[in-house]
């Protein structure tokens, strides 16, 4: 079979496997390859046994793959037979030399665009898919052009901004699609190349175009401000728990200001995952570069509540149970980053679990599909910790739960079979709001919920 266009995508991660399934879903008539150096992961994808776990992923790549959707490690060759090239590897905070801690690692990012010089015999559309500094594009077409042999390169920026557990739904009705080009023929061109692709799908007053710089800042700038939604209503949860105001109440209220809006606005243990602190960081370094210290300090403020309110978490526990933690069993129900995922990247469960563990607590870790990564996360506690799938049976004899993900599966457990198997007094620390505290106090749990007053038996 001829496909009409050839597309490549470099790095098979979270973002690269769902995002070219859901092309190829689309795009009958497009080849789509995915690559990587990993290939662990490229078995895993070529499996029944898909490397991410992720609602409605497993049924796209089972009608798409080996049919126009093809995943390999064989970069070269990739790189050799297809015209347009995504490319979403991972851009980790950089953790070595100048801007350790903050800036991004960008040295996957610059040895992949060297292999498309490489291993390029035609003209390609390189499109930035990974979350970059605003500029990183210049750096690719320096890269990328200093080759004299004619073939040319057009970079674009083309985010996204899929969040993990709904992915699949992000992806077939995205509330836009960002396109960032250089406004030269060339540029529009290429633009308008993968303007196409999505309008098989995506409306197009969705689709929407902008300045290369522009293009990249936004990705930076709509993390930044969803992490600072989350930080500010956090931080108004320890105001709640002081004044004896309840945060869901207060959420709700403010959230009906259609100009304010409802979404993102629950209190939590933190938010977690890969990205929303490293492109803060990463925000916050570039406003460093620039002089901006003021703008610099006020982005890095969302990051430092968000630790605050983890460690925030942990000192409740503490006070609540008598000031001690030591040989006390705590069950944590949850250990991903958010429900609907098995992805434990920047997980608060691993600070939280870190930070019992120094308290000396037993701690029983919980996960209905991130016990593999949590057990790879704690790898160094091994033997201090215990890993039970099963929540009932991992909160038996214990004398707390942490609750610390939303799954669905924890409202409707049986509650008085729970209280009566732990030790006394129990305790649930209900780090998302999601359990009827009424229901757990009335059973005889102490219930201690994020921004709002405990319900206690003493
Ligand atoms: P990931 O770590 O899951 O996947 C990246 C993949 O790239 C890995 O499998 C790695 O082996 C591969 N890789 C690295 N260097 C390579 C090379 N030189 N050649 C071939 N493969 C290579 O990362 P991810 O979560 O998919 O994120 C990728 C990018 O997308 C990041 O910049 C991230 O900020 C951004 N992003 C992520 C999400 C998300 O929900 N995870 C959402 C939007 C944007
Ligand atoms: C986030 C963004 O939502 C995506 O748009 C973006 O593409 C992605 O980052 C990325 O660049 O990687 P993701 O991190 O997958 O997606 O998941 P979110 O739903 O944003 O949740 C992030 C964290 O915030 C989770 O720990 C979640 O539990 C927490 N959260 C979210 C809260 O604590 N309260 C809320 O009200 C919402």
């Amino acid at each position: 079979m001829t496909f009409e266009k050839k597309i490549l995508c470099i790095g098979a991660g979270y973002v690269g496997g769902p995002t070219m399934a859901m092309i190829a879903a689309k795009c009958p008539h497009c080849r789509v390859t995915v690559v990587d150096i990993n290939p662990e992961r490229i078995a895993a994808w070529n499996s029944d046994d898909l490397p991410i776990y992720e609602p409605g992923l497993d049924e796209l790549v089972r009608v798409t793959r080996n049919r126009n959707l093809f995943f390999s490690t064989e970069i070269e060759r990739g790189i050799r037979e297809n015209d347009i090239i995504f490319v979403s590897v991972n851009t980790p905070t950089k953790s070595f030399g100048l801007g350790a801690g903050m800036a991004a690692d960008l040295q996957h990012w610059e040895k992949t665009a060297r292999q498309i010089l490489e291993f390029s015999e035609t003209s390609k559309i390189v499109i930035e898919k990974s979350t970059l500094p605003v500029k990183t594009a210049l750096a690719m077409e320096r890269i990328l052009n200093c080759r004299q042999n004619g073939i040319c390169f057009d970079v674009l920026s083309n985010p996204e901004f899929l969040a993990e557990g709904t992915a699949i739904r992000d992806l077939e009705r995205p509330d836009r699609i960002l396109i960032g080009s250089r406004n030269t023929e060339r540029g529009l061109k290429a633009r308008q190349t993968l303007a196409d692709i999505y309008a098989n799908w995506v409306p197009p007053e969705r689709i929407i175009t902008s300045g290369i710089w522009s293009s990249e800042l936004s990705k930076l700038v709509s993390n930044a401000f969803l992490a600072q939604r989350i930080s500010s209503i956090n931080a108004i949860s320890a105001l709640c728990e002081k004044a004896e105001a309840d945060v869901v109440e207060v959420s709700r209220a403010v959230g009906m200001d259609s100009r304010i809006g409802p979404k993102f606005l629950n209190a939590s243990i933190g938010f977690g995952g890969s990205c929303f602190k490293k492109d803060i960081l990463n925000l916050v370094y570039l406003c460093r570069y620039y002089g901006l210290e003021e703008v610099a300090h006020y982005w890095e403020n969302v990051v430092k509540i968000n630790d605050y309110q983890q460690e925030r978490f942990v000192r409740n526990m503490m006070g609540a149970m008598f000031n001690t933690l030591a040989g006390k069993g705590i069950c944590l129900w949850g250990f991903a980053f958010k429900a609907n995922t098995g992805d434990t990247r920047e997980s608060p469960a691993i600070f939280i679990a870190r930070r019992l563990l120094e308290e000396q607590a037993e701690v029983v870790v919980s996960d209905p599909k991130a016990l593999q990564n949590a057990r790879s996360d704690l790898a160094d506690m091994e033997g201090r910790v215990r890993f039970e799938e099963d929540p009932v049976s991992a909160a038996e004899g214990c004398h707390a739960i942490a609750l610390l993900t939303e799954w669905d599966l924890y409202r409707g457990l049986d509650f008085q079979k729970i209280f009566q198997s732990m030790a006394q007094p129990a305790f649930i620390f209900d780090g998302r709001n999601i359990l009827d505290h009424q229901r757990c106090f009335d059973i005889g749990f102490n219930v201690y919920p994020v921004g709002k007053p405990p319900l206690r038996h003493f």
